[in-house]
């Protein structure tokens, strides 16, 4: 049985469509309600979790593959998996949003920036030779300046509806993002057929979209 773990929310639907494509029975994971974890009749099991919890459950082995987004895969810096598929759904950009006058103010002190993303944040600033104070929040990273305490973002911009609505625009692109496919390094030696069966199906189905 090949055990897969999803990351919840956003992007559930779209890797549902991939999986009917790929002719694989969905049917548990569209009928399920608050259940965390399914098997469906092609004997997968599935767990859903927060983008995080899909790593660690793929590096402790409780699951063999793991969906999630690279935008998670980027900020945490061990990697002990293989990714071994671009699934090319849930793309977004990373990037540094803020109020239009930001680009041309002056500062006399360190910018302050809100992200999700220390640790994304921190190696881009360090690759322009920036010095400046980052402040991790754990969502709507918006708020940051809109309530004063951020001169900027360093976050994902999906259909950019959320910076729009708060009188933000992108500042500079940083980089692409979008959904992968990642590998337990044991499981793929033992269960090299059944994943490598199921990655090709994906990577089948994600051409024929
Ligand atoms: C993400 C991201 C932005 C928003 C961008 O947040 O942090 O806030 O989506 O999407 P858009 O460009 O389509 O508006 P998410 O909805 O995942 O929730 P969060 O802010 O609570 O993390």
């Amino acid at each position: 049985m090949v055990k897969i773990a999803i990351t919840k929310g956003r992007i559930e639907k779209q890797v549902c469509e991939l999986l009917k494509k790929a002719n694989y029975d969905i049917e548990p994971i569209i009928n399920k309600k608050r259940e965390l974890k399914i098997k469906t009749k092609d004997g997968i099991e599935m767990i859903f979790a927060k983008a995080n919890d899909v790593i660690t459950f793929v590096e402790h082995r409780i699951v063999d593959i793991g969906i999630v987004g690279s935008d998670t895969l980027m900020e945490n810096e061990y990697k002990d998996y293989y990714e071994m598929l671009d699934l090319e759904i849930g793309k977004c950009t990373f990037a540094i949003c803020s109020y239009p006058e930001y680009k041309n103010k002056k500062f006399n002190r360190r910018k302050i920036i809100a992200t999700k993303y220390p640790n994304i944040a921190k190696t881009y600033f360090k690759n322009k030779k920036q010095d400046v104070e980052i402040i991790k929040l754990e969502g709507s990273v918006e708020l940051g300046p809109v309530v004063g305490l951020t001169d900027a973002i360093i976050d994902i911009v999906e259909t950019g509806s959320t910076i729009r609505a708060n009188g933000l625009e992108i500042i500079e692109n940083i980089c692409d993002v979008s959904t992968k496919l990642i590998v337990n390094k044991v499981s793929l030696k033992y269960k090299k057929e059944e994943i490598l069966k199921l990655i090709d199906s994906l990577e089948r189905s994600k051409i024929d979209n």
